[in-house]
């Protein structure tokens, strides 16, 4: 029997108004990320990239269609179960890192773990730490955000996004503010974690040249999912 996949969504469309004017971003979108598989989405500015990543990671609400993750529907859930459920299975590394300022790395990167409520601290320390010692970042433990690179605050977010060990990671432009250097080094490390963790990565880029590692393209166009795996991206 095959497994469940991670993310699976069906017929998503989303509309924002604008005013007296209905935009439509997403058109009937169907995806399926199964267990331990690398994909990225790539696509023009604006063409709903974001959009698509908020509402797979539950994050906002389609206008209609389903999301499922790890076979459960967001939309049969309350806000309190989808946050849980969430929390179980995935993880979201923003564009800009959304670190807490006035938080250490290492406290940074236990909150998702103290929201579980299902831990003692000291092994909520311990899990963190290890995390951060993962991503190269073990002597920056007791750093706040202000005295951390771009790199190794994006590094901090993916070992947020990665210690409550989810079935798989929501990527949106982790490395579009880094320099070509630190974004490489960040694409080896998710990749890396992919092969190691077996964590499924769904990224968003902009980045050709990392998208060539990545077996699975795809590409948004008119509010559309199209599989550009076996076409130049
Ligand atoms: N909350 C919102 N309200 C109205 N329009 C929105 C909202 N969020 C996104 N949009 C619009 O949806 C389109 C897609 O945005 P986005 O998903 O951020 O694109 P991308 O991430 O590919 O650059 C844009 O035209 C944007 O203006
Ligand atoms: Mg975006």
């Amino acid at each position: 029997m095959s497994k469940t996949p991670v993310i699976a969504c069906n017929a998503l469309h989303k509309t924002f108004s604008e005013g007296p004017n209905q935009v439509v971003v997403l058109n009937g979108i169907n995806f399926c990320l199964e267990q331990g598989e690398f994909a990225a989405i790539v696509g023009n500015s604006g063409s709903g990239k974001t959009t698509l990543l908020h509402l797979l990671g539950g994050l906002d609400l389609a206008s209609s269609g389903s999301v499922r993750i790890m076979g459960q529907d967001f939309l049969a859930l309350n806000d309190r179960e989808r946050g849980e459920l969430r929390n179980r299975h995935l993880g979201f590394v923003y564009q800009f890192h959304h670190l807490l300022p006035e938080f250490t790395a290492l406290e940074n990167v236990g909150i998702p773990l103290l929201m579980r409520k299902e831990l003692k601290i000291a092994e909520v320390k311990k899990r963190a730490s290890a995390m951060l010692e993962a991503v190269g970042l073990g002597h920056r433990l007791d750093h706040k955000p202000a005295e951390l690179s771009g790199g190794e605050r994006q590094r901090v977010a993916i070992a947020r996004a990665l210690v409550t060990q989810p079935a798989c990671v929501l990527a949106d432009e982790p490395t579009g503010n880094l320099d070509v250097h630190t974004a490489q080094e960040i694409q080896r490390l998710m990749l890396r974690l992919n092969q190691d963790l077996g964590t499924s990565f769904l990224i968003v880029t902009h980045d050709l040249s990392f998208a060539q590692h990545i077996p699975r393209i795809f590409r948004m166009e008119e509010g559309r999912l199209l599989d550009a795996s076996a076409m130049a991206v």
